[in-house]
């Protein structure tokens, strides 16, 4: 399984990985933000992902990139992800973040944001609060390490990827990538495997192949 960037094109998508589209929303309750699983796409060994953002069959390339002529240049920096991350040291919980990574999925911010639950982690709620606040982040922006044990926490990913619909902002957002799927670039760039990562379909990210959070400003919406 891996996902090639074409130089200004698409991704292609092979062996056989699983595709499905997922809402960020609220629960029924109208409290909790959560995930909602919304729609599956039939599997197929390879496809193509439109990248620019500006295809008529999305999620599939149609060829737009040609002539919209996207420039979609890969500047994200390779340096492995543990060794760039900002850390924040709390009582039970260990802090990794990379800013540039952000997609903008919101649910950091519950509960006074991830950042505050971590210095309080001694605390059990708060705890789990950040736990759940990190497993959900789609990008892996944001890592927890258990300090007792020395494990990063990480969410029971099988390889697939799920198109982003961001119900609260009313916008189409990134590819999540899960399961430790090979992304590379046909200069031959390969990313760091991780267990979830956000690759940029709406065209506009400046931290291309991932996702920036642009295409909320942008008001990105596939259609
Ligand atoms: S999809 Fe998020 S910046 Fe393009």
């Amino acid at each position: 399984m891996r996902i090639l960037v074409k130089k200004n094109g698409p991704y292609l998508v092979f062996g056989n990985i699983p595709l499905i589209k997922e809402r960020i929303d609220y629960d029924d309750d109208k409290y909790l933000l959560v995930w909602k699983k919304i729609a599956s796409f039939d599997s197929k060994e390879t496809y193509s992902l439109c990248r620019c953002g500006k295809t008529k069959n999305a999620p599939f390339c149609d060829g737009s990139h040609e002539r919209e002529k996207f420039g979609g240049e890969c500047v994200a920096d390779n340096t492995p992800f543990l060794k760039k991350a900002e850390k924040t040291d709390g009582p039970e919980l260990l802090l990794y973040d990379e800013e540039s990574l952000c997609a903008g999925a919101h649910f950091c911010t519950r509960a006074g944001g991830t950042w505050d639950l971590v210095e309080m982690s001694d605390d059990a709620e708060s705890k789990e609060i950040a736990i759940q606040e990190v497993k959900d982040c789609p990008s892996g922006r944001l890592v927890l390490v258990d300090k007792k044990t020395g494990g990063e926490i990480e969410p029971d990913f099988q390889p697939s990827l799920s198109l982003i619909e961001d119900g609260i902002t009313g916008t189409s957002g990134p590819i999540w990538v899960k399961g430790r799927i090979q992304i590379e670039t046909e200069d031959g760039v390969r990313y760091e495997l991780r267990n979830r990562v956000t690759l940029c379909r709406c065209g506009m990210s400046g931290n291309k192949p991932f996702c920036d959070a642009r295409h909320v400003s942008y008001e990105f919406h596939d259609k």
